[in-house]
């Protein structure tokens, strides 16, 4: 077990160059299955999540080697293997990906239920309805999804999303890559990582066209050659930094961003009163004096990120007069951290989707909890805003998804430390 040692109080400043996407790697390199030849995948985050991935894909035969800390070079010509390791499966969300690529590339695919951030029922009904449509047999238990294809074999077909889901839209992408005919998905995810993965596979060969509209083309192709690809910068890690800049009451010049994803958290900082400076690849984000209340509503994109919700709500939390910050992708994400920002010495009240945030002059340190990455993440900012010493307990959480956080954070001002207990 290992904890966060935050002495808050300081204004962070500096420069904090931002890593690869999560969300896109965690797509992307489980995508390097449909791959016949060597990819090399350049700012790759050294994170938890893709360690998990990685080493999965090793146990399924493929050969991974680091070139450098953050490109990495994945072979999967030779997996066979159709049953990733259900114990590494079960570490981590995104390991449903997996399904998608297997079916697409081996026509079958046995693989565990995920595990990784439970901050809501996160179904996968929309993944399986894809998978039906292409043409396989799916069945279902508690513990495992199996797929194969059905009488007619797999097929291209047309699938109109009941929601806006991102991971649904990745697997039925990775499904359809390789399989005959024309796939359609409608009502599609818009997320910035659904474009750098359809980018990707075209890099290799695929023919995807419409990603990041909510109709997304995948005209099945033979095989994917080998090739290099670069991973987007992460735009929840950037929020991150931007945020904690402004509940700092700081200066900070964020690097190696897509100013272009970042406008719904850059708009809400900007109306609590920051200054947001765009350039062509960073942000410079400077606290104005006293915070000012706001209203978000989570969205998919291009919408507010629901995975920057409780990282705004700290922003919230010190911000003079009531904020009103509605969820409306995951109800149940408040529960996550606000349990523990109160025992700072926020005010807040959730009503249904909404919390009521009735800003203080300051928050004090406390023992807290992370409960899943995001409300982590938050709770390292309130620490860093707050009066005193704050521990953040459970942070293999934030391990998950931040790179180099201690190392970042060390470098714009901020006293903070990783305790091993
Ligand atoms: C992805 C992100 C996660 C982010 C979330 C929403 C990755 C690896 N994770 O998660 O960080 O918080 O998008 O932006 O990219 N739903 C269904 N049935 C399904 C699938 C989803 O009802 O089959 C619902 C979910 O309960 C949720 C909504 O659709 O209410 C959006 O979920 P989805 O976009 O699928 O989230 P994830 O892909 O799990």
């Amino acid at each position: 077990m290992a904890r966060y040692e935050i002495i808050g109080g300081a204004p962070l400043s500096g420069e904090v160059t931002v890593s690869g996407a999560k969300n896109a790697a965690v797509a992307i390199l489980p995508a390097t299955i449909l791959v016949s030849g060597l990819c090399r995948i350049e700012n790759v985050p050294n994170i938890s999540d893709v360690r998990i991935l990685l080493d999965i894909l090793r146990g399924m035969g493929a050969r991974v080697e680091y070139e450098t800390e953050n490109t990495v070079l994945i072979d999967c010509s030779m997996v066979s293997s159709t049953c990733p390791d259900g114990e590494k499966v079960k570490k981590m969300r995104a390991s449903y990906y997996l399904m998608g690529a297997l079916l697409g590339r081996h026509g079958k695919a046995h693989v565990a239920l995920p595990g990784g951030c439970n901050f809501a029922s996160r179904p996968i009904d929309q993944h399986i309805k894809g998978f039906w449509a292409l043409g396989a047999d799916v069945e279902e238990t508690s513990e495992y999804v199996d797929l194969k294809p059905g009488e007619n074999g797999l097929q291209g077909n047309t699938i109109s999303l009941d929601v806006v889901s991102v991971g649904a839209t990745v697997n039925i992408m990775l499904a359809a890559v390789l399989i005959p005919g024309q796939t359609i998905i409608e009502n599609a995810a818009k997320e910035p990582h659904i474009v750098d993965l359809a980018n990707f596979l075209n890099t290799m060969g695929a023919k995807i066209s419409g990603a990041g509209t909510d109709t997304v083309k995948i005209r099945g192709v033979d095989s994917l050659n080998g090739g290099t690809y670069a991973i987007i910068p992460d735009q929840i890690e950037a929020g991150t930094y931007m945020a904690a800049a402004v509940a700092t009451g700081g200066n900070v010049l964020v690097k190696n961003v897509i100013p272009r994803h970042m406008k719904s958290i850059s708009i809400k900082l900007q109306e609590m009163g920051a200054r947001i400076l765009e350039y062509d690849d960073c942000i410079r984000v400077i606290a104005g004096g006293k915070l000012r209340s706001t209203t978000v509503k989570t969205r998919p994109y291009p919408g507010f990120p629901t995975d920057m919700q409780a990282q705004i709500c700290v922003c919230m939390a010190m911000a003079g007069g009531v904020s009103r910050l509605t969820e409306s992708v995951y109800e149940t994400r408040f529960f996550g951290y606000i349990s523990e920002l109160e025992s700072m010495g926020a005010d807040i009240v959730v009503s249904g989707k909404t919390a009521i945030v009735t800003g203080k002059p300051k928050l004090y340190g406390a023992t807290v909890t992370a409960k899943d990455l995001r409300a982590g993440a938050a709770l390292i900012i309130a620490g860093l805003s707050a009066e005193g010493t704050t521990y953040v307990k459970d942070i293999h959480y934030v391990e998950r998804g931040y790179e180099n956080i201690i190392q970042k954070l060390t470098a714009l001002g901020a006293t903070i430390r990783r305790i091993e207990d």
